[in-house]
């Protein structure tokens, strides 16, 4: 038997307009002059005034995939202006720059040793410089997870795991994606669908993150089609960033197969993959892939969701909805030739999402996975 850990830490604000609550959460959780971390497009479209901060501290020199020069440029402009805290508002790029942010601004550390594959998990002791996560998305759910995904001036692309960098507080406002264009909101939304699909089915047992998991795949499979078709539906949009949210508050069960092969595919520099994208052309994939290991739960998702019984009925219903929102059905599509496969399947054998996957991933059957996908 292995035993949970059922660990959950963040307080939320969640529902339209509670961006309002900002000052007093401020208060609350003890902040004299934050940091805000933001990037230069959201700053630009006005959303640090949305704040409603008088004359915030702001960041926003941060990448799409955050690296480590911008985590240190950072750490600068809150060791200048003497911040004591973080707003971290935005996407994964501005969460997970803010994570590192706090870890180095609270640790003599180099970034790359915290690094979950470098020990990082023992070396992060104590509580990191407090933040408060603002998403603008509904995807990553990183306003409520442990984990930062930074790419390291070595070159390599690492994720950062510690119940330390998970946010204090998180003001989860779906007035704040209405803006969010079509394409994104699909792809970011097949995100969070996949990791309430991956979650829900991993190998760990812990039942409060299953339910979790797949009552936000249930909300997402319910709104992702209104809230792509209409996006000032903010009924649908809430939903969608319910849908986010529980998804990474179950990320403590283990993603699966999906996330393992999207990982080494997004750190193709030349290629700029989106990582939601990917993860809904898997999808249908990994239904297959996984269902015979997981059977009860597959039959459980398909119950779920008013799908008929059996693999192909929900691999195909998956292919469906990729197709209705936009999304591409293969991997070719999206401009992947079979020579950006090679290395593939051996860093997907080296992620830590591939251990908690309901079928044992071999280098033969990852092979065949990539194969169908593409
Ligand atoms: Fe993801």
């Amino acid at each position: 038997m292995q035993y949970p850990t059922i660990s959950y830490l963040t307080k939320v604000q969640f529902g339209a307009g509670s961006i309002a609550d900002l000052p007093e959460v401020i208060q609350r959780v003890g902040m004299q002059r934050p940091l805000v971390v933001t990037d230069t497009g959201l700053l630009a479209r006005g959303f640090v005034e949305r704040l409603k901060l008088s004359k915030p501290v702001v960041f926003s020199d941060i990448e799409t995939n955050p690296t480590e020069a911008s985590v240190l440029r950072g750490v600068e402009a809150f060791r200048v202006a003497a911040c004591d805290g973080i707003i971290a508002l935005g996407g994964g790029s501005p969460m997970d720059a803010a994570k590192g942010i706090g870890i180095l601004a609270t640790h003599n550390l180099a970034l790359e040793d915290a690094a979950f594959i470098c020990g990082g998990l023992e070396k992060i002791t104590s509580a990191v410089t407090p933040i408060i996560a603002i998403p603008t998305t509904s995807g990553t759910g990183s306003e409520v997870g442990r984990g930062a995904l930074i790419s390291m001036s070595s070159g390599r692309k690492l994720a950062i795991i510690s119940p330390y960098i998970i946010p204090k507080w998180s003001i989860v406002d779906p007035e704040l994606t209405l803006e969010l264009p079509p394409l994104l909101t699909a792809a970011t939304g097949m995100d969070a669908l996949s990791h309430c699909l991956e979650t829900y089915c991993s190998n760990v047992f812990n039942p409060v993150a299953g339910a979790i998991a797949i009552d936000g795949l249930r909300r997402g499979w319910a709104n992702i089609k209104s809230v792509v078709a209409d996006g000032q539906n903010i009924a649908a949009r809430s939903e969608m960033m319910m849908c986010a949210m529980q998804g990474a508050l179950s990320f403590q069960k283990g993603l699966g197969v999906i996330h393992a092969v999207s990982h080494p595919l997004g750190a193709l520099r030349h290629k700029k993959l989106h990582h939601g994208t990917l993860n809904a052309v898997f999808m249908p994939h990994a239904i297959r892939f996984n269902f015979d290991s997981a059977r009860e739960k597959m039959e459980t998702i398909s119950t779920t969701l008013g799908i008929s019984s059996g693999s192909d009925a929900l691999a195909d219903a998956f292919s469906d909805l990729n197709h209705e929102i936009g999304l591409p059905k293969k991997l070719s599509e999206m401009g992947v030739e079979p020579d950006d496969l090679m290395g593939v399947a051996e860093g997907a054998l080296l992620d830590h999402c591939g251990l908690t996957n309901p079928r044992t991933l071999t280098f033969e059957n990852l092979k065949v996975f990539l194969k169908s996908a593409l």
